[in-house]
């Protein structure tokens, strides 16, 4: 049974912004049957690949997988999806085990009609073919999109980078900072700019500029 076909909350259209809210979705995941608004409460990194059994999608999967521990221990969850089969899905998890060792434990979601990728934008505009692009989905526990990254078939991306912005967005949540260039865990955070004339008045008016401070939390 696909349910995703008639439960996601958001018509076919293109890429999902900043700041809109992550459409609702019902569907079979290699973990069993994922309702996405049981994820509401806690953060989530929605990945796309574009296929099972290809080189790239697996050296990712395996680093998302050997990972996994630090998606979880910032309250994140991982999702995977492709318009591949569940069986493909689970055939490829069994293969990735049997040759390495990793077991794939995060959900990957099969969406052969493409109704979820069509509803997150998920599909390259210029596709040959009906296949997911790398797209990348930091979501809030509130259920918004809190950033994307989109990358083509041929270039895998970072889990190191994931991994970044979220503990990025989460800082800037918890704390009255940014975040500048290059920022990795423990560094130097920004100050932001001053906002209204007693600022102005009550500090040098060169400080906004890059003023950099130890943030408090690592
Ligand atoms: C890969 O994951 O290796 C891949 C997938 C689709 C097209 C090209 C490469």
């Amino acid at each position: 049974m696909i349910e995703n076909t008639s439960h996601v909350t958001r018509s076919v259209g293109g890429a999902l912004r900043i700041g809109e809210m992550a459409p609702n979705f019902m569907a079979r995941s290699t973990t069993g049957e994922i309702s996405f608004s049981d994820y509401r409460g806690g953060w989530v990194v929605l990945v796309s690949h574009p296929g099972d059994f290809t080189p790239v999608c697996t050296s990712e999967f395996i680093t998302l997988a050997k990972r996994l521990g630090e998606f979880e221990a910032r309250d994140c969850a991982v999702i995977a999806l492709s318009v591949d089969s569940l069986f493909s899905h689970l055939a490829w998890v069994r293969s990735i085990y049997e040759k390495t060792g990793i077991k794939i434990t995060f959900p990957i979601i099969e969406d052969p009609t493409l109704t979820i990728a069509n509803a997150y934008g998920m599909v390259g505009g210029n596709s040959q073919d009906a296949a997911t692009v790398r797209a990348t989905f930091f979501i809030d526990p509130s259920g918004l999109i809190r950033a994307s990254t989109y990358y083509p078939a041929t270039v895998g991306r970072s889990v190191d980078e994931m991994l970044r912005i979220l503990s990025a967005l989460q800082k800037t949540d918890a704390e009255n900072i940014l975040i500048p260039e290059g920022w990795s865990e423990g560094a130097d955070v920004l100050i932001p700019p001053q906002q209204s004339i007693n600022d102005i008045f009550e500090h040098d008016p060169g400080e906004w500029f890059y003023q950099y401070k130890q943030s408090n939390k690592g």
